[in-house]
C-alpha cells in the first residue's frame, strides 16, 4: 500500500473556516427556519468593480475569436500586467521594485503555502499568535514542526504573541528565526504597522540572514496616509523580504481569483553547501514548473483594476466594507464590548464578554442571534478570549446582525 505524508495526522481536524461551515450547517439543518448572517470568514458580497467586468468580458470575446485567441501564457504572468503592478503599486511609491519580480498567481493563501517549497526544513520559522492559519498548516503539511501540543501550538514553531498590550503588533524576537510571517493590514485583529515598526524587524531580518513573509493582502484598507502600504517602503526590504498581494479583498476576486507574489533578484538563501543562492530564480522555477499561470481572461480583469475608472471603483468598494467595520466597532462598543481593528482593516476583534470562550461566544452569538463569526481561539492560543467580525457583507445584514446583536444578546 502507498504510504502517505505523515505530516498531514499532525493537523488538527479541519481547516478553521470549513470547520466553521461544518458546525453552521449542522444548525441551519436543524433551524431551517433561522436567517443565519454570516460575518465568519473574509469572503466579499459585493460584485465586481465595472472596470474589471467589462474587462473579463472583452478578454472572454478575445478567446472566441481565432485572431486573439491566447493559450498558454506565460507561467509568472503577462508582462503588462507585472508592468502595471510595479508603477503603480511599488514605484509610486518609492519601492524599488521591477516588472520581473512581480509573479501573478491565483492567490496568497495558494502562494503563502507554495513558497515553502523552495526552503529548506530546518530553518526556524516563526508565525505570531494568533495567525492567519494557513502559515501554520501549510508548515506542517511540510513537514517543518513537530507535533501539536495540548494547548494547539506545534513543536518547532516560534510563536510571537500578539495582545492588547503590544498593540497586535508582535515583539522583535530575542532569538534568531530564519523566516517569519508579518501580516499588515492584520488578519485577524485588524492592527497595522507604522514604517518605524516595520524598520526594526528589517534591521533584525537583515542582521539575522532573516527572510520576512510580508501578507500585505489587505494594503487596500490602509486609510491612515502615515502608514506603509508595503514592505518595500523601508529601505533594505529588498534584501530581506518576500511580499504577498491579493485582488480578493480589494477588486472582490475571491471568486475570480488573482493574486501576486513579489521576489526580488536581490533576496538571497543559502545552500546546503554553504553558497548564496538568488531565492526568485528558484521561485521562478518552481512556478514555471508547477503553474501555468493564471487565465488571461482574469488578469485582463485585474489589469483594469489599475485604471482610473477602475481604481475609482475599488476605492468605493473598501469604503463601504470600512464603513460596515465602523457601524460593526461603533455599534459593539455602544453595546458595552471592547473592539479593536476595523479601522485600517476589513476585521474587527472583539474581547468576548464575561470570559466567554471564543467557542461558546460562537456558539451562543449562533444560537441567540443566527450572527456567524470566526472563533479568536481558531488562530491561535492567544486569540482565546477574542472573536473575529468581519466586515465582508451587505450593508443590511451588518445592520441587521448589530441591531440582533445588541438587542438580543445578553451582553
Ligand atoms: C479569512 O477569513 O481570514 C480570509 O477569508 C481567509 C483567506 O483570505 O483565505
Amino acid at each position: 500500500m502507498a504510504t502517505i505524508n505523515d505530516n498531514y495526522l499532525k493537523l488538527k481536524a479541519g481547516y478553521l473556516f470549513p470547520e466553521i461551515a461544518r458546525r453552521v450547517n449542522t444548525f441551519a439543518e436543524g433551524n431551517p427556519e433561522a436567517q443565519i448572517i454570516k460575518l465568519g470568514i473574509g469572503d466579499v458580497t459585493e460584485p465586481l468593480p465595472e472596470a474589471c467586468c467589462k474587462a473579463i468580458v472583452k478578454a472572454v470575446e478575445e478567446m472566441g475569436d481565432r485572431a486573439t485567441f491566447k493559450g498558454y501564457g506565460p507561467e509568472q504572468g503577462y508582462p503588462w500586467l507585472r508592468e502595471k503592478i510595479a508603477i503603480q503599486d511599488f514605484q509610486s511609491r518609492g519601492c524599488e521594485i521591477d516588472a520581473s519580480e512581480i509573479f501573478i498567481s491565483d492567490g496568497s493563501k495558494c502562494d503563502t503555502g507554495n513558497i515553502l517549497d523552495i526552503f529548506g526544513h530546518d530553518n526556524t520559522i516563526a508565525v505570531t499568535d494568533p495567525v492567519y492559519p494557513v502559515y501554520v498548516d501549510t508548515n506542517v503539511m511540510a513537514g517543518n514542526t513537530g507535533d501539536a501540543k495540548n494547548n494547539g501550538e506545534y513543536e518547532g514553531l516560534v510563536y510571537l504573541p500578539i495582545t492588547a498590550e503590544n498593540n497586535f503588533t508582535a515583539e522583535i524576537p530575542s532569538e534568531k528565526v530564519d523566516l517569519v510571517y508579518l501580516c499588515f493590514p492584520n488578519n485577524p485583529t485588524g492592527a497595522t504597522a507604522t514604517k518605524e515598526y516595520l524598520k526594526k524587524w528589517v534591521d533584525y531580518a537583515k542582521a539575522n540572514g532573516t527572510i520576512i513573509f510580508f501578507d500585505s493582502a489587505y494594503e487596500g484598507y490602509i486609510t491612515d496616509p502615515t502608514l506603509p502600504h508595503s514592505i518595500y517602503e523601508i529601505e533594505g526590504a529588498r534584501d530581506c523580504a518576500i511580499e504577498f498581494r491579493s485582488f480578493s479583498k480589494s477588486a472582490g476576486f475571491t471568486g475570480t481569483r488573482c493574486a501576486f507574489t513579489v521576489v526580488p533578484k536581490t533576496l538571497k538563501g543559502k545552500a546546503s553547501d554553504g553558497s548564496d543562492v538568488e531565492i526568485w530564480k528558484l521561485w521562478n522555477r518552481r512556478q514555471s514548473t508547477k503553474f501555468n499561470g493564471v487565465s488571461y481572461i482574469v488578469q485582463r480583469g485585474a489589469e483594469a483594476a489599475y485604471s482610473d475608472e477602475g481604481k475609482s471603483q475599488i476605492k468605493q468598494l473598501i469604503n463601504f466594507y470600512l464603513e460596515n467595520a465602523k457601524i460593526i466597532c461603533d455599534k459593539l462598543t455602544a453595546a458595552g464590548l471592547k473592539v479593536y481593528g476595523g479601522v485600517n482593516a476589513p476585521y474587527v476583534w472583539v474581547k468576548t464578554p464575561n470570559n466567554l470562550s471564543s467557542w461558546d461566544f460562537f456558539d451562543k452569538l449562533l444560537h441567540n442571534t443566527n450572527v456567524v463569526g470566526t472563533p479568536g481561539s481558531g488562530f491561535g492560543a492567544a486569540g482565546e478570549g477574542y472573536f473575529r467580525i468581519s466586515a465582508f457583507n451587505s450593508r443590511q445584514n451588518v445592520e441587521e446582525a448589530m441591531r440582533r446583536i445588541t438587542e438580543n444578546f445578553k451582553l
